[in-house]
């Protein structure tokens, strides 16, 4: 049988303790309320959703610029009006972020994100390999740009989780809306693909087919 006081016991020591030492070291006001430890500018929760901030920070400003390639890129109206309003909404993403900035009382900063910077050279490495004017590249350019989408919706979902967390709900808010359109856009881009792009694309395939089957015949 298991013996819960002597779990109780031991696993006090270990998880519980630390948390009553640093209670006894906050302030008196921390005490009633304990938002005041939560908005320290110092705990490590907080440095780490101010590093997130600046990561999407930068990423969002990164988007704008990649968004604009793809925009000229694509071929198909639906998909280029779609970079087009996307692109027009990351402005306000990152006005948002500003926002959001100001509310927690630190500076709009940007941080390099390599994982956003990756995903974009990507999206020019389909430019690249893909014939221009083809659905094809449409096809892969929707791929890539739902890359972004997804990273951003990780990015802001667990942002709006920490936010709350912290007590920042006007961050929280502003964060969530952002989380929402990039949703939208998510969705929106699979509709794309799934009504037109692919069928298309998946026919320029059998146009191939049947010109190498002809250029075969002729020889
Ligand atoms: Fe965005």
């Amino acid at each position: 049988m298991i013996n819960g006081g002597f779990i109780y016991a031991h696993f006090k020591n270990l998880i519980i303790m630390p948390q009553t030492t640093k209670k006894t070291t906050a302030r008196s006001s921390d005490t009633a309320n304990n938002t005041n430890t939560r908005e320290d500018k110092n705990a490590p929760l907080m440095q780490l959703f101010t590093d997130a901030l600046k990561d999407m920070y930068w990423a969002e400003q990164a988007i704008i610029e990649g968004l604009k390639k793809m925009q000229q890129a694509a071929t198909n109206e639906e998909l280029t009006e779609a970079f087009e309003d996307h692109e027009m909404e990351t402005k306000k993403h990152v006005s948002r972020l500003e926002k959001v900035f100001e509310q927690i009382g630190l500076p709009a900063e940007a941080k390099k994100c390599a994982a956003m910077e990756g995903i974009l050279k990507e999206a020019e490495e389909i430019i690249k390999n893909t014939p221009e004017g083809s659905a094809t590249r449409d096809a892969g350019l929707i791929i890539a740009a739902q890359k972004v989408e997804h990273y951003e919706i990780a990015s802001y979902g667990g942002l709006v989780a920490i936010a709350h967390t912290l007590g920042q709900t006007k961050a929280a808010k502003l964060l969530q809306k952002t989380l929402d359109e990039e949703e939208e856009t998510d969705l929106h881009l699979t509709e794309i693909a799934e009504t037109a792009i692919n069928f298309e694309a998946a026919e320029e395939g059998d146009e191939a087919d049947e010109k190498e089957a002809t250029e075969t015949a002729e020889a």
